[in-house]
């Protein structure tokens, strides 16, 4: 009813515009305005994909003990390539795997690949595709980026998840005092899909859990990603916030695989942190792009006896057939601006 009102309201207001020609100027502009909205294009500036995606100068293996306390060796580009944990397949595929052909006494750490943009990055729009993602119990991935002297040129979980979790998590962390919060109110809840995890996006050593969304949809990771050949994550992280969408792989739009993204024809994201509650590019600069598997851990290690998998993480971790699955296969990684 009040639908139906306000549109015969709006066919009056613009049955009497368009009979002035002060109406048609309006007319005009607003259809001007819709344009640029629509057309705004964005240039691609790196693709990283196939041949010489493992190059270390366009990605440093780091090799320091995982800083999330994860029962990993992060090996170097060597060793990596020595033992089949990174490399391109013919068919240009990039894999990053965990190992899977070691069994290890429990508390041992197993070899695993982290690798980070040697390229930083203060904004952009970013497209992530992804043939699979690891999974599995204790295993715990992230595609993420992060800027020097953590927290305080924050981090952006884009991808996220441990164990047999049917959904992804997607998380802000930013500086002491940076006063950074997730907009949970109208009209910006409106304008994302998941479910809000917490609004706090300040974080420390000691209180790690920022600002986050769960996702309520299970193509969105592990399994449930995999099944259906992986799909897109694409974020737009610029003056206005920073936004994320996945695609299942039937469901990417023809845009993106043109290369010609425009994400104001996509659908609501699932994430979105409003530009209101944080001054974005204060808090968020120079950041590498990280994508790594890691084992128990804080977060891992921490929901591992929610999670339904068989023993403790330390176990899982001994046993070399819980990784068959523990594998990026990454078909590209596009960043426009
Ligand atoms: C995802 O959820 C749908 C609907 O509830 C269900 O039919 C499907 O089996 C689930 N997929 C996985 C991988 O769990
Ligand atoms: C490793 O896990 C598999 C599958 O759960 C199991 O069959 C096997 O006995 C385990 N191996 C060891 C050494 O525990
Ligand atoms: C390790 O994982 C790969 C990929 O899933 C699989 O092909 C292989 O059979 C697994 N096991 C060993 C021992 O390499």
């Amino acid at each position: 009813m009040i639908a139906l009102t306000t549109a015969l309201v709006l066919s009056s207001i613009s049955v009497a515009l368009a009979g002035s020609p002060q109406g048609s100027l309006r007319q005009r502009h607003q259809q001007h305005a819709r344009h640029v909205a629509r057309s705004k294009t964005y240039t691609l500036t790196d693709k990283y994909q196939g041949g010489d995606f493992l190059d270390e100068d366009q990605w440093s293996y780091f090799t320091d003990a995982d800083p999330t306390g994860g029962q990993v060796n992060f090996v170097p580009q060597s060793k990596a390539t020595a033992n089949g944990l990174a490399y391109v397949q013919d068919d240009g595929t990039t894999i990053l795997a965990v190992d899977n052909k070691s069994d290890l006494a429990p508390g041992a750490n197993r070899d695993s690949v982290r690798i980070q943009s040697t390229k930083t990055y203060n904004n952009g729009l970013f497209i992530a595709d992804f043939w699979a993602m690891p999974h599995g119990c204790s295993v715990w991935p992230a595609w993420w980026s992060v800027g020097p002297n953590w927290p305080s040129a924050g981090e952006i979980d884009v991808i996220e998840g441990v164990n047999t979790n049917p959904t992804n998590q997607m998380t802000l962390h930013t500086g002491e005092g940076s006063g950074c919060t997730l907009v949970n109110t109208p009209p910006v809840s409106d304008a994302f899909t998941a479910n809000v995890l917490g609004t706090q996006c300040t974080s420390s050593d000691g209180n790690n859990a920022g600002c986050a969304f769960l996702d309520t949809d299970n193509r969105t990771f592990g399994h449930g990603f995999n099944i259906l050949g992986g799909g897109v994550y694409a974020h737009l992280w610029d003056n206005t916030g920073i936004k994320i969408w996945h695609f299942a792989r039937d469901e990417i739009p023809s845009d993106i695989d043109e290369g010609n993204p425009d994400p104001t024809s996509w659908p609501t994201p699932r994430a979105f942190w409003a530009a209101e509650g944080c001054d974005i590019s204060q808090n968020f600069f120079e950041h590498s792009l990280v994508l790594d598997t890691t084992l128990c851990g804080g977060f891992a290690g921490g929901n591992y006896p929610a999670s339904g998998c068989p023993g403790t993480c330390e176990q899982a971790v001994a046993n070399k057939t819980n990784f068959d699955f523990a594998q990026w296969k990454i078909n590209y990684i596009a960043v426009y601006n």
